[in-house]
């Protein structure tokens, strides 16, 4: 599991009223790209697919060809998480049909909107009660669709709840040199977070470059969390 996310130089993800929250170079747009082609999936939460017109696809054919290259599929799948059914079937994503689009819910999500999801995604997957299952639900997108790297772009909350089951190898992040400010601007990971150090997922940085503007950093996950002890 991968994660690509740019930032402000005050970590936020967007400004406090998401008015705005696509703020990197072109050159950041193509790393965007760039990652999507070592994904056999590309996933986002409800309100990121809500709130932008993106597709979540491979893009231009130079980088379906790369895909293709290194024996991915053309298009990757594309997976949308709505825990309780909210999200939007208008939304712009489900516009284009080049790939499955996948909608990962839970038992919150009443048979209307899974219904109404249903006409619009190719699957709409209940993954657990109240929260998603995500460990059996990562088996399950590789048994059924073949998804063995998966490239999460967020928002926060996503993000968050997968920190939260440590289940980040990788992040990569863009620093843009401007400052958001504003308490309820997203960061990248949102939700509940950590109490104690011993509950931060830990990372270690393993490649950083400037270009132009930016600083572009990749970091791994830096082994077990420490999470139950003290
Ligand atoms: N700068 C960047 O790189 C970047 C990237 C992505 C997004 N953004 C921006 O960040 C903002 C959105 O961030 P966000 O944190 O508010 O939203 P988000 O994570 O995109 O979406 C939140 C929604 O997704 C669903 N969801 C997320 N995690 C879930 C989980 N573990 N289980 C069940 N459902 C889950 C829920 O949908 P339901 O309400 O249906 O349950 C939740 O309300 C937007 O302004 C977006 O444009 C910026």
């Amino acid at each position: 599991v991968f994660v690509n996310m740019s930032l402000t130089a005050d970590g936020k993800i967007a400004t406090a009223n998401r008015v705005i929250s696509s703020f990197g170079s072109e050159r950041d747009q193509t790393h965007l790209l760039e990652l999507r082609t070592r994904a056999d999936a590309v996933m986002c939460g409800a309100r990121t697919a809500d709130m932008n017109e993106i597709n979540l696809g491979p893009g231009p054919l130079q980088y379906r060809r790369r895909r293709l290259r290194l024996g991915l599929a053309e298009h990757n799948v594309r997976v949308v998480v709505s825990g309780s059914g909210s999200l939007d079937p208008q939304a712009h994503l489900f516009q284009h049909r080049f790939s499955p689009i996948v909608i990962l819910t839970t038992e919150r999500a009443g048979r209307a909107r899974r219904q109404r999801l249903a006409a619009v995604a190719d699957v709409v997957r209940v993954c657990g009660r109240r929260e998603i299952d995500w460990p059996g639900t990562l088996n399950w997108l590789r048994k059924t669709l073949g998804v063995q790297s998966l490239l999460c772009e967020g928002g926060g909350e996503l993000n968050g709840a997968l920190f939260q089951a440590d289940l980040v190898d990788e992040l990569h992040l863009t620093f843009c040199p401007l400052i958001f400010g504003g308490r309820e601007a997203p960061t990248i990971a949102e939700g509940l977070g950590a109490s104690r150090l011993a509950d931060a997922a830990r990372f270690r940085l393993v490649s950083r470059r400037t270009r132009g503007a930016e600083l572009f950093a990749v970091y791994r996950r830096a082994g077990s969390t420490g999470r139950g002890g003290d």
